[in-house]
C-alpha cells in the first residue's frame, strides 16, 4: 500500500509516522512535509504545495497511491476531495460542502441550530450597528467570531462591552480578517472545561478516536493569547463515560445523520470542540473537518491499528465493522514553539534532537532540513510526545524529552496535562 499525506505540520508527521509502522504500507509520501518527515524511514517529502490540487492529482496517478489522507483544513475547504473523487482516486476527507462545518461558523451554527444539536445561542451579522445592539442586549462576557477560516485567531472572548464593540468594529469595519471577517457570529460565552472529540466517519458509520484534550492558551495556567494548541494528551479524564455517551448520542450521531439527510454526507475526520459543564452536559464550541494539531501526536502514539487501512475503509464507506486498537497507556505531547509565537518570532535556529523511540518521540512541525541540519521554520516547531503508565508518568517522560532538545530559541509551557491531573 502506498500512502500520500497532505500537509506539513506535526499532525502530518504523526500520521505519516503511524502509517509507516506497518509492513503492508510500502511507502508514505508527504506533500510538502517537514524535516521530520524527510528524516523518517519509509517516508519521503514531495515538493507539492498542499493547496496545489492538480499537482497532487498528477502525483497520485503517477505513483499509483492507494489512499490520500488530508491533514489541514484549507485544501478540504477548497474542494480537494471532490476533485479526487471526480478522478476516482481514494481520499479520506469531507467534500467541499461538508467542510463548511469548519469553513464557515455561520454555516456550522445554523446547521447545529436547525438540527437541535446543543451549542451556545448566537446570531450572525454583516452590519456593525445591529451587531453592537445585540451585544448590548446580551451583555458581557460574550464571544465574537469571524465567519471564515482565520487560523484559530478569529475568536475574541470579550469581557466587556467595549472589548466586544472593538472586536466587531475591527472585523466588520477594519477588515481585520479580510473576507473571513466580513460576517461575524456573536455567541453566548460558555463556561466549563473543553475537550477535543475526534471521530472517523465514512458517510454513515462512526469510528471514535481515543479521547483527548489540548491546551490552547500560550502560557501556563491557560493564560495568554490563544494559539493553535500548546500541548495535548490522551485519554482525557474529563471525558467520563457519561460525557462520552452525551457526545456520541447528542452531538456526533445527530451530526452525521443530519449531514446525510441534508444531502452532504460527511466522510473524514470530524473534530468536535466540546464545552463540558458540571453536569457533564456537552455543547459544541466548534467543528473542525480534520484531525487536531497537536491532539494527533499523542493519539497516533496510542493507535495500534493501521491508520492508512482505516482511512481506506473510511473512503470506501466500510467503517461499519472496523475497530481501532489503543495502547492502554497515556500519552502526552508538549509543543515547543519559537519564542514570540503566536506573534512575530525568529526562524532558522539550529535544532539538535535526542534519539527517539516508539514511546518517546519528537514530532516536527515548523522545521526544514538545510545542509543536513534541522532548522526552525515556523511558530509551532516541535511536539515532544511520550507514553507513560498514567498521565503523570507520560507528562514526566514528555518533559524529559523537551529538556533533551537542544534549541536556544524555544518556548514551551511547563504545565501541559495539569487539567487532566486535576481530575485524578
Ligand atoms: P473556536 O475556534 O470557535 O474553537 O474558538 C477558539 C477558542 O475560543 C475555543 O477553544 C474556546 O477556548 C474559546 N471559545 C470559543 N467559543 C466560545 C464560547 N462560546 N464560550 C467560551 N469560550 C469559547
Ligand atoms: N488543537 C486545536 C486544533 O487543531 O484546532
Amino acid at each position: 500500500m502506498k500512502v500520500l499525506v497532505i500537509g506539513s505540520g506535526g499532525r502530518e508527521h504523526a500520521i505519516a509516522w503511524q502509517c509507516s509502522q506497518f509492513n503492508e504500507v510500502k511507502h508514505v509520501f508527504v506533500a510538502p512535509g517537514n524535516a521530520g518527515t524527510a528524516l523518517e524511514k519509509k517516508i519521503s517529502n514531495i515538493s507539492i504545495d498542499s493547496e496545489n490540487i492538480p499537482g497532487l492529482i498528477s502525483f497520485v496517478k503517477e505513483e499509483l497511491i492507494d489512499i490520500t489522507i488530508v491533514g489541514p483544513e484549507a485544501p478540504l475547504v477548497l474542494g480537494i476531495v471532490d476533485e479526487f473523487k471526480y478522478e476516482d482516486l481514494a481520499i479520506f476527507g469531507p467534500s467541499k460542502k461538508a467542510s463548511q462545518l469548519e469553513g464557515s461558523k455561520v454555516f456550522c451554527k445554523d446547521f447545529l441550530d436547525r438540527n437541535d444539536i446543543p451549542t451556545a445561542y448566537y446570531q450572525a451579522f454583516t452590519e456593525t450597528k445591529p451587531a453592537i445592539d445585540y451585544v448590548k442586549e446580551k451583555g458581557a462576557p460574550i464571544v465574537i467570531k469571524a465567519d471564515g477560516l482565520a487560523a484559530g485567531k478569529g475568536v475574541i472572548i470579550a469581557h466587556s462591552l467595549e472589548e466586544a464593540t472593538d472586536a466587531i468594529n475591527d472585523m466588520l469595519e477594519g477588515n481585520r480578517f479580510g473576507e473571513a471577517g466580513s460576517r461575524v457570529v456573536i455567541e453566548e460565552f460558555l463556561e466549563g472545561e473543553e475537550a477535543s472529540f475526534i471521530v472517523m466517519v465514512d458517510g454513515n458509520n462512526i469510528l471514535p478516536m481515543a479521547t483527548s484534550q489540548d491546551h490552547k492558551a500560550r502560557d501556563n495556567g491557560d493564560k495568554g493569547p490563544n494559539t493553535g494548541g500548546m500541548g495535548a494528551y490522551s485519554p482525557a479524564p474529563v471525558v467520563t463515560d457519561l460525557v462520552y455517551k452525551n457526545a456520541m448520542e447528542k452531538v456526533i450521531g445527530p451530526t452525521v445523520d443530519a449531514m446525510k439527510s441534508e444531502g452532504m454526507p460527511y466522510t473524514g475526520f470530524l473534530y468536535a470542540g466540546l464545552m463540558i459543564d458540571q453536569n457533564e452536559n456537552v455543547k459544541v464550541l466548534e467543528y473542525n473537518c480534520r484531525f487536531g494539531d497537536p491532539e494527533t501526536q499523542p493519539i497516533m502514539m496510542r493507535l495500534q491499528s493501521n491508520l492508512a487501512n482505516l482511512c481506506l475503509l473510511g473512503a470506501n464507506g466500510s467503517l461499519a465493522n472496523a475497530t481501532a486498537e489503543w495502547d492502554s497507556r497515556s500519552s502526552l505531547g508538549v509543543v515547543m514553539a519559537a519564542k514570540g509565537y503566536p506573534y512575530s518570532y525568529q526562524k532558522g535556529d539550529i535544532i539538535r534532537l535526542p534519539e527517539s523511540s516508539s514511546s518517546a518521540k519528537v514530532f516536527h512541525a515548523g522545521t526544514v532540513l538545510y545542509n543536513n541540519k534541522i532548522l526552525s521554520n515556523g511558530g509551532r516547531v516541535l511536539c515532544a510526545t511520550a507514553l507513560g503508565k498514567d498521565l503523570k508518568d507520560a507528562q514526566g517522560r514528555a518533559y524529559k524529552l523537551v529538556n533533551e532538545v537542544k534549541w536556544r530559541g524555544s518556548y514551551s509551557r511547563t504545565d501541559i496535562g495539569f487539567k487532566g491531573l486535576q481530575h485524578e
